[in-house]
């Protein structure tokens, strides 16, 4: 997608065909900076630190960890060590294991010469696949947000279709495209007339910070609100549906996505606003059934719910006041000192709240049915 009307993706091999560039999220809205990464150590650090994050570029950034892994030793040993370490870096999003499983059956039965190369190229066509599968998801979304405009012309008045969106499952979450904001982007160059309602995603205002700044690159009018105006806009008739993405999704149609997901769906079932979930199958986890049971959610620092990071606006002020100008960024506390945070990253939203599920094979009913209807090719067929 596009930064100024340069076209990125986010991650790619480095010209010296050994290295892997990243654009460094956690800088992001106010600073664009990429980042070379050169070793196994640095790909995990960048999953674990959120440099890169969203589900599906976590998986191909461990796809690539891998062959950076084998790049400086390719025996078993290290393969395993390689493998262990990075699948530990986060534990919600399923496509680090699907992306890390695939890599490893590639490379292990191949002689040691050969591994680093293979998977360079299995990293490649992951990434290669998950552009077109997001690319796809959005031809899909985009023929629903087209019917459902149309459907709900009277009630709009004239004014855009409304979508409301959290966390950021945009291009920069995947590889390009994303895969919430996959139709947003089909459905605005298609020419409708949309307009979205940006979560801030509190606590780390992924949508504030992510999401927007992609909306806005790519000219898709948008509103940042706060996590708790959802059900108010839903209740005064101002959102025609909600799309989201998700880290995995059960067999049964059970997703879990980040922290809040859950309200969004509750408010939009008793507002009769279609709930709407966009993923690859690479994020579908075909040996669980049961969401809330099953899908270990991750437990983050309380001090991202006690503190917040942003751009200072006062830097003329500060710099007056003697101190140092060219400190732009800040981070403060919000609570007293003494309060703890308590921080789960994501939360499951049973399948009975998702209206569909979008995929890049098209749109089926969130549940074993519809997921084994478009997928009993794949795990679809067993469990
Ligand atoms: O913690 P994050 O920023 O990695 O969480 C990202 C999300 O929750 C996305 O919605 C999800 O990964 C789907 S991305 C296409």
């Amino acid at each position: 997608m596009n930064i100024d009307g340069q076209a990125w993706r986010t991650i790619w091999l480095e010209p010296d065909g050994r290295s892997v560039g990243v654009i460094d999220q956690t800088l992001l809205p106010h600073r664009f900076t990429t980042r070379q990464l050169s070793s196994c150590d640095a790909a995990a650090e960048a999953i674990r630190t959120m440099v890169v994050r969203g589900a599906p570029l976590i998986g191909v950034t461990g796809a690539y960890g891998l062959m950076l892994a084998l790049q400086s030793d390719p025996s078993d040993t290290a393969l395993a060590q390689a493998y262990d370490q990075l699948n530990a870096t986060r534990p919600t999003a399923v496509n680090l294991r699907w992306a890390l499983q695939r890599v490893r059956q590639r490379v292990q039965a191949l002689p040691e010469r050969e591994r680093a190369e293979v998977a360079r190229l299995e990293a490649a066509a992951i990434a290669e696949e998950d552009v077109a599968m997001c690319a796809a998801i959005g031809d899909h979304g985009l023929a629903l947000f087209q019917a459902l405009a149309a459907g709900r012309a009277l009630e709009r008045q004239g004014r855009p279709f409304q979508v409301l969106t959290h966390c950021n499952a945009g291009w920069l979450a995947t590889v390009d495209w994303g895969t919430a904001l996959a139709p947003i982007y089909k459905a605005h160059r298609a020419g409708l007339d949309l307009h979205v309602w940006v979560d801030e995603t509190r606590p780390r205002n992924q949508g504030a910070s992510l999401t927007a700044f992609e909306l806005g690159r790519e000219g898709v009018p948008h509103t940042v609100i706060v996590d708790n105006a959802g059900g108010h806009l839903m209740q005064h008739g101002l959102v025609d549906a909600v799309i989201v993405g998700t880290d995995r999704t059960t067999r049964s149609g059970d997703v879990c996505n980040k922290i809040g997901t859950y309200l969004k769906a509750l408010a939009a079932h008793d507002n009769g606003v279609p709930f709407y979930v966009a993923l690859p199958g690479s994020t579908i986890d075909w040996s669980l059934r049961d969401g809330l049971a099953e899908i270990p959610i991750e437990a983050r620092s309380g001090s991202e719910v006690t503190q917040i990071s942003g751009r200072l606006l006062n830097t003329g002020a500060i710099a007056a006041a003697g101190e140092s100008a060219a400190m732009e960024s800040a981070t403060v506390a919000l609570t007293p000192e003494g309060s703890e945070g308590f921080n789960p990253a994501f939360d499951v939203t049973p399948a009975r709240l998702v209206t569909a599920l979008i995929t890049e094979r098209g749109v089926a009913p969130a549940s074993e049915a519809g997921l084994v209807g478009l997928y009993g090719d794949l795990g679809g067929a067993g469990g």
